[in-house]
């Protein structure tokens, strides 16, 4: 074999051999989670992150509720999911605290009380759009303070409601279920060797 031949071959076995090892690298990349991180996304995301919410099936629903997103989304996307489905449902709250605080039969106190409460619910769903901001720009632990903010409006919004099988008491528990699922999701993008 002439000289340049031979050359030629052995940068062609070179060559392959590399291309080789490239995909061995990969292929254990995919299954070892301590060469490369297994990065789950959409259903087996959603499943795996609600099997650590006690509110298992809300937690399903709500993170596969974007028709999009949801398929193939990852905690940072689920994370928002969550949080625009709790701001969405803030605003159903709204609009029912709005319909019985216009009824004229009320106690005055109950009133006061709805009022309070309608105040609240409109702090938790800005403040709801705020950690959405502060995820946007990747930090969490914003998000997580604007997150508590929230919780906190909700527990002073039922602390003015007398009872808790109202209409509004009863969505307002349901709200601050869908703020937990985002608080866990978002604790999950803060530290997610939990996962
Ligand atoms: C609020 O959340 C509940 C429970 O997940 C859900 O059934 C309802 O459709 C939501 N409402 C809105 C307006 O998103």
């Amino acid at each position: 074999m002439e000289h340049s031949t031979k050359l030629f071959w052995a940068l062609v076995l070179c060559v392959a051999v590399m291309a080789h090892q490239t995909t061995a690298l990969e292929i254990l990349k995919g299954t070892n989670p301590l060469i490369g991180e297994v990065t789950l996304r959409g259903k087996s995301l959603i499943d795996k992150v609600c099997t650590l919410s006690p509110s298992r099936d809300i937690c399903v629903q709500v993170l596969s509720s974007d028709p999009v997103k949801s398929p193939n989304a990852n905690l940072k996307d689920l994370a928002i999911i969550s949080l625009r489905f709790a701001a969405t449902n803030a605003s159903d709250i709204l609009t029912d605290a709005k319909i019985l605080i216009d009824d004229d039969n009320l106690d005055p106190d109950v009133q006061q009380g709805l009022a309070d409460c309608k105040e609240n619910i409109l702090d938790a769903e800005s403040q709801l759009e705020d950690t959405i901001a502060a995820l946007m720009v990747d930090s969490e632990v914003d998000a997580q303070l604007w997150l508590k903010a929230a919780l906190a409006a909700i527990d002073t919004c039922d602390a003015s409601i007398p009872g808790d099988d109202d209409v509004l008491s009863v969505k307002s528990a349901i709200f601050r279920k869908l703020c937990n699922i985002a608080t866990a999701v978002n604790k999950l993008l803060v530290n997610p060797t939990k996962l």
